[in-house]
């Protein structure tokens, strides 16, 4: 089987462990683990102390019964019998692909998005064609242009909502056509929602595609929204008969995914909006100033975010983005992600939910580095 590089992965593997400040990620600034056990005024030492008599067995295979009845609970229509645990949302989407998608069929993908929603159902022997979304079109899908793609051998429509790289966000009524869409030709609807919950307006929410479709799938993850990178925890949301094919499938590539991860995660579920408070607070501060600095820097323009972590920037010099980033980071420290990793020449993709002090360096330096090669 031959798939191509990930390219953002790759990039991230190459450097960022050497990054000063640190602007190409996308989780939301970590938490530690003494942070998230005292969340909710939990003795940490106390909370430890509980876990040192556990065997440390494989545990629940199929995540425990607890965690999958938490993860049900952020849906309006799911029970803990719609959700399966995996490996991260890489681990999630990974085996809905590898259950579902066979040599043949066809896949139809928004990009620019998280390489792993094309690549690797392409990898599977799919026909995959791209759903452009476009910056004169705010990165938001034309649905009529999704209408002409489908066609009866159409297994898979894959959409990330909202969006990495640009923080587009579909709302409810394109989220409601593109089922109706899928309907037409019975295929499933896999929606990436890793970072579902990262609204940037107070007022706004956007359903799960799980909860509006009947073959909607979701995939997502302790990461982002929950900061928790570290536990390499998520899950797959959907129909029964799909949580079925893929625990066949799972059997041969995961027992289980950690207990002690689990127990972790139970305690950062239970605690859901006091953890969705700490991070729509970074991200909402952090956006303010992204977009203070972007409207004051001459050589930067973007589509302003909606959600998410990330933001597409558009520069305005002779440089490629893979060399803007790469002089960047040698000259400053500063690690941004080469819009080339998106086939998107001419942008570079910043995270924007670390630390607040991180931003503000890293934006001062950009500006400067700007100002040099000018
Ligand atoms: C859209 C999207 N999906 C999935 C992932 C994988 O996240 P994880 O496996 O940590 O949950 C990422 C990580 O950047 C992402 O941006």
């Amino acid at each position: 089987m031959d798939v191509k590089t990930f390219a953002v992965e790759e990039w991230m593997n190459k450097y960022e462990m050497e990054a000063v400040y640190n602007v190409a990620e996308t989780c939301v600034d970590a938490f530690t683990l003494e942070e998230l056990i005292s969340i909710d005024g939990t003795d940490p030492d106390e909370f430890f102390r509980s876990l040192c008599g556990r065997k440390l067995t494989y545990g629940y295979i199929e995540g425990s019964p607890e965690f999958r009845e938490l993860v049900a609970g952020l849906y309006s229509s799911m029970t803990a019998e719609n959700v399966l645990m995996m490996n991260g949302a890489i681990g999630a989407n990974f085996l809905v692909f590898y259950s579902l998608v066979k040599p043949g069929d066809h896949v139809i993908s928004v990009h620019p998005t998280y390489q792993q929603l094309y690549s690797v159902p392409e990898s599977f022997g799919a026909r995959v064609d791209l759903l452009r979304l476009k910056p004169e079109n705010k990165f938001l899908p034309d649905l009529d242009e999704l209408r002409s793609l489908i066609n009866e051998k159409t297994k898979l429509i894959v959409i990330n909502n909202p969006n990495n790289p640009s923080g587009a966000l579909m709302g409810k009524d394109t989220l409601e056509e593109i089922a109706e869409i899928a309907r037409s030709c019975g295929a499933y609807v896999l929606s990436d929602e890793v970072y579902r919950g990262l609204w940037q307006e107070e007022y706004v929410s956007v359903p799960s595609m799980a909860d509006l479709y009947e073959k909607g799938i979701s995939t997502s993850s302790m990461s982002k929204v929950f900061s928790l990178a570290g536990l390499r925890l998520g899950w797959i949301a959907g129909p029964r008969e799909v949580i079925a094919e893929c625990m066949r499938h799972r059997d041969y590539t995961t027992i289980s995914c950690g207990m002690l991860d689990d127990i972790f995660a139970v305690h950062a579920l239970k605690n859901y909006e006091r953890v969705l408070e700490r991070s729509r607070r970074i991200i909402r501060d952090n956006l303010a100033i992204l977009d203070a600095w972007v409207r004051q820097e001459p050589g930067i323009s973007y589509v302003k975010p909606r959600a998410g972590t990330t933001a597409m920037l558009k520069y305005d010099l002779p440089l490629s983005s893979e060399e803007f980033c790469r002089r960047l980071f040698k000259s400053t420290g500063v690690f941004l992600v080469p819009g080339s990793c998106f086939d998107m020449d001419g942008y570079v993709r910043i995270g924007y939910a670390c630390g607040t002090e991180i931003l503000r360096q890293a934006l001062q330096k950009i500006s400067e580095f700007i100002q040099e090669k000018r």
